[in-house]
C-alpha cells in the first residue's frame, strides 16, 4: 500500500504447505487461508499464525505516497520516537461535518464521569525528603491522589484559603500539614474543581460511533479507508468498530496520558472482558488513529512531550509538571496542529519480534491534547485493540465485550 513498504514483523510458521502468493494472497493479512480459486487449503493441513505489521515512517521528514479510494495521499513522517505519521486530508471537509452530526445526534456525554475528588489513601509525595513540601511536591500529591491538576497561583490560593502556610514560606512543613484538617483540603478541592472544571485531567465530551449498528455510508467508508491504511488484518477493526467522537469547548483540554496500558499489568484487556462484570482490565490499544474533524480558532494541538527525548523517567516527568497541557503545551518535543480533515497515526505498543504479535507499550507515546484558547475543537478517535491474547482477537465468533 505504501512505498515506503511495510516493516513486517517476523513472519511466525507453524506448519506452512501450500500457500503460494497466487494462491493465498490474504494470508499474511487475514491469519487464514483463502479458498479463492477453488483450492481447499484446509485439507492440506495450513496453518499460519497471524502476525501484525506497522508502517514503515523512514525517518523524519519522509513523505510517501498512499493510495486509499483510488486517490493518492501523502503520508508524512513527523517524528520516529515514537513513529507518528501525518495524512492531510485524509477525510474530506463534508466528511467531517457528517460525522460531528451523527456524534451529535447520537449524543454526547462529559467525557470524566469519575469523581475527582474521590480519593485513595493520599500518598505524600515528598521527593527529596525533606520533610517540607514544595509547591511542586503538594501539586504532585495532589494530582496522585485526585484527578485534579493545579499550577502554583492555585496552590497558593488554597493556602490562604485554608490558612495553611503559617510562615508564607510558599512550602508546607510536616506541622502546618498535619495541623490542617485532612478533610478541609479536599472540600477546598472538590470545591474549586467544581467552579474551574478544566482542573481536571481532562475537560471533554464525547460519543461512541458504532458502524455497524450506525449503519452510515459516510462512516463505512471512513472505516475502509482506515482498514486499508493501516494494513493489520480486518478482523481487529471490525471487531471493535467504534470510533469515539470528543468534543472540546474553550479550555477543554486532555493532560498527557498513554492511549494504552502495560502489557506487566497482568489484567485482561478491556475488549475481552464482558461489559459490566467490573473485572479489572486494562485498554489495549495497539494504534492510534486520530482524525481532527474541524478548524480550531486557538489552541488545542495534540503535543507529545517526550517524543525524541533518549530516556524517560515518569517521576521526573510528573515532577517537570509537564503532563499539564493547559501550562506547557509549547515545551512538549512535538506538537502537531489540530488541521480539519487530517489524520495522524501512531502505534502505543512496539511489536514483539519474537511472537509478531503486540508487544509492550512504548512510553515514547505519552501525548494530549493542548487547551482549547478559542472556539471548539472536535477529533475521532479510532483505536485498533490488539490484545496479549491472538487467539481471542483473531476468532470471529469471540466478543465477550458485544454481549
Ligand atoms: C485522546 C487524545 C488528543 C487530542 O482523546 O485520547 O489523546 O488532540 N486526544 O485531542
Ligand atoms: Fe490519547
Amino acid at each position: 500500500m505504501t512505498k515506503g513498504g511495510l516493516h513486517t514483523a517476523r513472519l511466525v510458521v507453524l506448519v506452512l504447505v501450500c500457500c503460494t502468493a497466487r494462491i493465498c494472497g490474504e494470508v499474511e493479512e487475514q491469519g487464514t487461508c483463502s479458498k479463492d480459486d477453488g483450492v481447499d487449503c484446509g485439507s492440506q493441513n495450513l496453518e499460519v499464525t497471524p502476525v501484525i505489521t506497522k508502517l514503515d515512517g523512514v525517518e523524519v521528514g519522509h513523505v510517501q505516497d498512499v493510495i486509499l479510494d483510488g486517490k493518492t495521499h501523502q503520508m508524512k513522517t513527523l517524528s520516529m520516537k515514537p513513529q507518528v505519521l501525518e495524512i492531510q486530508h485524509f477525510l474530506t471537509d463534508d466528511e467531517c461535518d457528517h460525522v460531528m452530526r451523527l456524534a451529535e445526534k447520537v449524543g454526547m456525554f462529559e467525557s470524566v464521569t469519575n469523581t475527582p475528588t474521590k480519593s485513595r489513601n493520599v500518598q505524600i509525595m515528598d521527593m527529596n525528603k525533606d520533610t517540607v513540601l514544595s509547591l511542586r511536591e503538594f501539586i504532585l500529591t495532589i494530582e496522585n491522589s485526585f484527578d485534579i491538576y493545579l499550577d502554583e497561583g492555585d496552590m497558593l490560593k488554597m493556602y490562604a484559603d485554608l490558612g495553611m502556610d503559617h510562615n508564607a514560606d510558599a512550602e508546607i512543613s510536616r506541622e502546618e500539614l498535619y495541623g490542617q484538617d485532612p478533610k478541609s483540603v479536599a472540600e477546598w478541592l472538590e470545591e474549586y474543581v467544581t467552579k474551574l472544571p478544566h482542573k481536571k485531567s481532562r475537560m471533554s465530551r464525547q460519543a461512541w460511533l458504532y458502524p455497524s449498528k450506525v449503519r452510515d455510508k459516510v462512516l463505512d467508508e471512513i472505516q475502509e479507508r482506515v482498514v486499508s491504511l493501516v494494513g493489520l488484518p480486518r478482523i481487529l477493526i471490525d471487531k471493535n468498530d467504534e470510533f469515539q467522537v470528543v468534543q472540546y469547548g474553550p479550555k477543554g483540554h486532555y493532560h498527557a496520558h498513554w492511549d494504552s496500558g502495560s502489557w506487566a499489568e497482568k489484567y485482561p484487556c478491556c475488549h475481552h472482558v464482558k461489559t459490566g462484570s467490573g473485572e479489572r482490565c486494562k485498554s489495549c490499544r495497539f494504534m492510534t488513529v486520530l482524525l481532527y474533524l474541524n478548524k480550531v480558532d486557538g489552541g488545542g494541538a495534540t503535543a507529545f512531550p517526550i517524543a525524541n527525548n533518549e530516556t524517560f523517567d515518569e517521576h521526573s516527568f510528573r515532577m517537570s509538571g509537564k503532563i499539564n497541557l493547559h501550562q506547557h503545551c509549547e515545551d512538549a518535543n512535538l506538537v502537531v496542529p489540530a488541521e480539519k480533515g487530517k489524520a495522524i497515526i501512531w502505534y502505543n505498543h512496539h511489536l514483539d519480534p519474537t511472537t509478531g504479535w503486540v508487544g509492550e507499550l512504548d512510553s515514547f507515546t505519552l501525548h494530549g491534547g493542548c487547551g482549547v484558547t478559542r472556539g471548539q475543537k472536535w477529533i475521532a478517535n479510532k483505536w485498533i485493540l490488539v490484545s496479549d491474547e491472538r487467539e481471542k482477537d483473531m476468532d470471529p465468533n469471540y466478543r465477550p465485550n458485544r454481549a
